[in-house]
């Protein structure tokens, strides 16, 4: 069953998902070469706790960190690190969820450093693109399968390959609700979709092929071949018309 929020909910859910936010322009602004990804998850926490949130991931599934941080070929669950240094030319990935009395919000941008290369640049506004067209499509009396589409679409324009073993998800009371949003998918297929449903849509995309594996650390997911990855993510309400996405700054 795909839960509807009611007002007070998501009235909560717009505090955790706005401290998201801020927390995620904090980074991107801050960001650059000689930071380790540690340092980046440090800002995430000061961040959140500045905005009376707390972190959703830390300890979630035995998860040990606050935020996500995926450099490269990393393109989900990179565990923070003392000893992973971001350099000129790298792209990351940083995800962020909280929780504000009880509910959730969950985001993710991935942001170039310094100067980089011109695929890495396609790859990072194509992903965001995906995510864009992906909200256009999001609106009561609209199909699931019309948002998946709509990501994969983008990608399969510019010739990028969609990560297809992870998905977006429902979100609110729990960081993970019904139902799961696949990146792939056909239009006017799958569940309709309400007012009051909140979701957070989050495609992947990668420069070279879809499959992925695990590094041993058990989180970090990798690229089989090891090209470059981008992530994005909102957590939006189903409106009648135009969504509100909830994790916009
Ligand atoms: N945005 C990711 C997701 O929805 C974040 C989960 S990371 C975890 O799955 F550490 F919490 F698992
Ligand atoms: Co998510």
């Amino acid at each position: 069953m795909i839960e509807i929020k009611t007002q007070d909910e998501i009235k909560n859910m717009r505090l955790a998902c706005r401290a998201v936010a801020a927390a995620l322009a904090d980074i991107a602004e801050r960001i650059r070469p000689g930071l380790s990804t540690l340092d980046i998850d440090k800002m995430a926490a000061a961040s959140l706790e500045k905005s009376d949130a707390k972190p959703a991931f830390l300890g979630y599934r035995g998860y040990p960190a606050t935020a996500c941080v995926s450099v490269n070929e990393q393109v989900i669950h990179g565990i923070p690190r003392a000893d992973k240094i971001i350099k000129e030319g790298d792209i990351v990935s940083i995800d962020l969820g909280a929780v504000v009395n009880g509910f959730y919000g969950d985001a993710a941008i991935t942001v170039g450093v310094g100067e980089i290369k011109p695929a890495d640049k396609i790859l990072i506004e194509t992903t965001k693109k995906s995510l864009d067209e992906a909200l256009k499509k999001v609106r009561a009396g609209a199909r699931l399968g019309d948002v998946s589409n709509a990501v994969e679409k983008t990608a399969l324009s510019k010739n990028l390959s969609v990560i297809r073993e992870f998905s977006g998800h429902g979100i609110g009371r729990k960081l993970h609700e019904e139902p799961s949003i696949p990146n792939f998918g056909l239009p006017g297929t799958g569940p309709a979709l309400r007012n009051g449903m909140t979701l957070a849509i989050e495609p992947m995309l990668a420069l070279g092929g879809e499959e992925v594996k695990f590094l041993r650390d058990g989180w970090t997911v990798v690229t089989a071949d090891n090209s470059r990855a981008a992530h994005f993510e909102h957590t939006v309400l189903v409106k009648e018309g135009e969504c509100e996405i909830l994790t916009a700054l």
